[in-house]
């Protein structure tokens, strides 16, 4: 190794089929690690956590030093965006974030946001300097559509006034998916000049949507974020993961070119994605985070399943949606071997 090669992550990100493919997990870095809890104690809290540049740094590669995964992704959260263009955030104790719900559309003030999230891009900065160099690193942002949810309705699963005023309106509605849209550019190309080589934009909630409004409201939006942030980031792979959104969406994610990496929710079925998208751009998933709780034969049996399905082409390893608190960390050891060693 001449520490040059490009990276396995990025490889397959250019749709090339590398073999064993490129392994990470969505919320890899977090309270399944007991060193992750420690670092958690000492910051205070999870949002002193999140602006702590070097204990940001260090839970980031926590996982990276135990398992050797091929990518970091940058420890933050989605709500820094809501909370950098002025939202009020909290995460109360076992009960997750809580947002003052927004009254008005803010407007963008493009040196106060970076300002307030200078601590993340040094997060990014020193990450990369303490990295393996096969390591790639990865930013991310909430997609608009999950971001408005959380920012109308302050918390929750369900979102109804979101839902409501997207539905009532549209006029202060869209104002505010406008609104996002510029952030969430805007936070993604910060992380590139950082030193994030990869970015994921994360649509947590698009499966509340109607195919209707996940086409106006989720995809479009995500069109509209992958045309700017190509524009300013030529060659950076972007990856999108609308979870639990319709068929057509995902479709018309991948025939759009702009797009490098599709990550796929546990719902999707792993042949359909080898047949339809993955000629397109590279899937990334999507193993159910439960069969990682449970381990042994039935994990094997889903890594091996989804092997088959996916392993013949460009492909990214991951979960079809986050690591849960309770994995036991050696069954995320298992995963990795048995990949590693799958021929
Ligand atoms: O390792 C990584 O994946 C990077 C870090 C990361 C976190 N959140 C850390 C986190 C990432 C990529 C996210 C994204 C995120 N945050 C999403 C999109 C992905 C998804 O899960 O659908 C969403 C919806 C959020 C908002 C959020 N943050 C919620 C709803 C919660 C509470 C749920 C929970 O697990 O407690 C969080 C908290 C959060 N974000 C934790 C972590 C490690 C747990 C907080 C803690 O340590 O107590």
């Amino acid at each position: 190794m001449t520490g040059n090669e490009p990276k396995a992550l990025l490889r397959a990100l250019e749709h090339e089929r590398v073999w064993p493919p490129p392994v990470w997990l969505m919320r890899q870095a977090g309270r399944y690690l007991p060193e992750y809890r420690q670092v958690r104690a000492e910051a205070g809290s999870f949002l002193a956590l999140c602006y702590d540049p070097a204990r940001a740094a260090e839970v980031t590669l926590q996982p990276i030093r135990r398992f050797g995964f091929d990518a970091a992704i940058i420890f933050s959260d989605i709500l820094v965006v809501p909370h950098a263009l002025g939202q009020p955030l909290t995460f109360a104790e076992g009960e997750g974030p809580r947002l003052e719900p927004l009254e008005t559309v803010p407007a963008f003030d493009q040196a106060a946001f970076r300002r307030h999230l200078a601590p993340v891009y040094a997060a990014l900065a020193e990450t990369r300097a303490r990295l393996p160099r096969e390591t790639a690193l990865i930013g991310f942002a909430g997609a608009p559509w999950t971001l408005a949810a959380y920012m109308l309705d302050g918390r929750g699963h369900d979102f109804p006034r979101a839902l409501a005023e997207m539905r009532q309106d549209g006029v202060v509605f869209g104002q505010l998916i406008d609104l996002l849209v510029e952030s969430v550019i805007e936070h993604l190309v910060a992380q590139v000049e950082a030193g994030a080589e990869a970015v994921q934009v994360f649509d947590s909630w698009a499966g509340l949507l109607s195919e209707a409004e996940a086409e106006i409201w989720s995809l479009a939006p995500l069109l509209r974020i992958a045309a700017g942030f190509v524009g300013r980031c030529p060659g950076v792979p972007l990856i999108v993961f609308p979870r639990n959104a319709p068929p057509a969406v995902l479709q018309a994610l991948a025939e759009d070119g702009r797009i490098a990496g599709l990550s796929l929710g546990s719902d999707v079925d792993p042949d359909w994605a080898a047949r339809v998208l993955q000629p397109r751009l590279t899937p990334q998933g999507n193993l159910d985070p439960r069969l990682l709780v449970e381990g042994g034969t039935a994990l094997d049996a889903g890594l091996d399943r989804l092997t088959a399905s996916l392993g013949e082409g460009p492909w990214i390893m991951n979960l079809g949606h986050g690591i849960l608190p309770e994995t036991p960390p050696q069954n995320v050891a298992r995963l990795v071997e048995r990949l590693r060693t799958a021929s």
